[in-house]
């Protein structure tokens, strides 16, 4: 694949990473890319590199354009490596080339690559002429680490935000209106819920300071470019920024021998039969990264368990540290299991779910050894209760 000219004199030479399947616990079924940026004025800026594994294909892309000895500037946005593990080698090309990066920027470039590179420091506000083209740097900290800037230029209505709006597509598209719509809400979706989702304010934050830009293109450094859907992913980000969720539940279960999964399935039919509907996932079958997808938008999340040496399962262990990490707010809460002694496993729940701030309007179901038919009875009752309750609060 070649380079991609979004703009006149801007280019996309970033690199796809077809294969990757796990970045760093998150799945990525379809890859993903590291989207580079090369603006060609009278001075000549990279915007940001690669993961390191793929500097050759990143550097044949701006080879086609330029001389890359001719690189003016290096534009860091964002520290983590999968951006910066390039600046290195791409120095080593073009020797001459200033590291332009925030405060915080410079300090983590620092730690992580031990260099004394000629860096040009800027702060939130700060621009740079570099010819026809002015580039604005604007500070979006914690969206998703404390270096994180976007960098916007006005002339071509183009935004380079980095991690945020990016989503884990890898392919030979590099436009939104060459996929789907549905698989580009449910990536970009999926990104905002493992990587952005407990850093709602700053991203409402960072939504007002674009409020005045004029855009008509988005290039992240993951994924596809926004050109065709921007009112559509800003309208996404704003929902989920804000934590909104709909009146639909999330049961998350394990199960040993079968008992709270019983436990599970009377619940959904409680659910559903009040007219709510059920997503519906087992531990055993579905991974952390992939749940939380589904979690980003319900409102109301149920989890079960049964006691193992008393507390939850392992499992269970894993997705709670998960979720106290990614703080998703503004949730319904119902803990469930079942239990030989002990019986640790609901009240633990309930306790992530009370950290978490989340309302708890209904007593755990907690059932020794094997349910019968009335308590699975009764427990269909209670998912028709939460079911009232949540659409109550409309
Ligand atoms: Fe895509 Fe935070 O790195």
């Amino acid at each position: 694949m070649k380079k991609v000219e979004i703009k006149p004199g801007v280019y996309w030479v970033g690199g796809v990473d077809w294969d990757i399947r796990n970045f760093h616990g998150y799945l990525t079924p379809r890859g993903t890319t590291y989207n580079a940026y090369l603006i060609i004025d009278e001075k000549i800026v990279l915007v940001d590199t690669v993961k390191h594994y793929l500097f050759d294909e990143m550097l044949a892309r701006i080879k086609e354009i330029i001389d890359p000895s001719k690189i003016d500037y290096i534009l860091s946005n964002h520290v983590e490596m999968d951006h910066s593990g390039s600046i290195s080698r791409m120095l080593e090309i073009a020797p001459e080339a200033k590291v332009i990066t925030s405060v915080q920027g410079e300090r983590g470039l620092r730690r992580h690559y031990k260099k004394n590179w000629d860096f040009h420091v800027v702060k939130s506000g700060d621009s740079l002429d570099i010819g026809k083209r002015k580039l604005v740097f604007v500070h979006t900290p914690m969206v998703h680490w404390p270096d994180s800037m976007l960098t916007y230029i006005e002339i071509d209505k183009l935004l380079l935000p980095n991690d945020a709006f990016g989503q884990h597509i890898g392919g030979s598209e590099r436009f939104d209106d060459q996929i789907e719509w549905g698989i580009l809400k449910e990536e970009a979706a999926k990104y905002y819920a493992n990587i952005v989702l407990p850093y709602g304010k700053q991203v409402q934050k960072a939504i007002a300071a674009l409020g005045g830009l004029d855009i008509d293109m988005i290039g992240p450094s993951h994924g596809i470019i926004w050109r065709s859907y921007i009112p559509r992913i800003l309208d996404e980000y704003v929902k989920w920024a804000a934590n909104a969720t709909e009146n639909k539940a999330l049961i998350v279960y394990d199960t040993m021998w079968g008992s709270t999964e019983k436990i599970a399935y009377s619940l959904r039919e409680g659910l559903e039969e009040a007219g709510v509907p059920v997503t519906m996932r087992s531990l055993n079958t579905n991974q952390i990264s992939d749940i939380i997808t589904d979690l980003l938008t319900s409102k109301l999340i149920l989890i079960g368990s049964p006691t193992l040496n008393n507390g939850y399962l392992p499992s269970m262990g894993a997705f709670l540290t998960y979720i106290k990490g990614l703080k998703p707010i503004n949730r319904t809460g119902f803990a469930f299991g079942s239990f030989g002694w002990g019986g640790q496993a609901v009240g633990e729940i309930e306790k992530v779910m009370e950290v978490l701030g989340w309302e708890l309007p209904v007593k755990g179901i907690n059932l020794k050894y094997i349910p019968d038919d009335d308590e699975l009875l009764a427990t269909k009752g209670v998912g028709n209760d939460l079911a009232k309750l949540i659409c109550r609060e409309e």
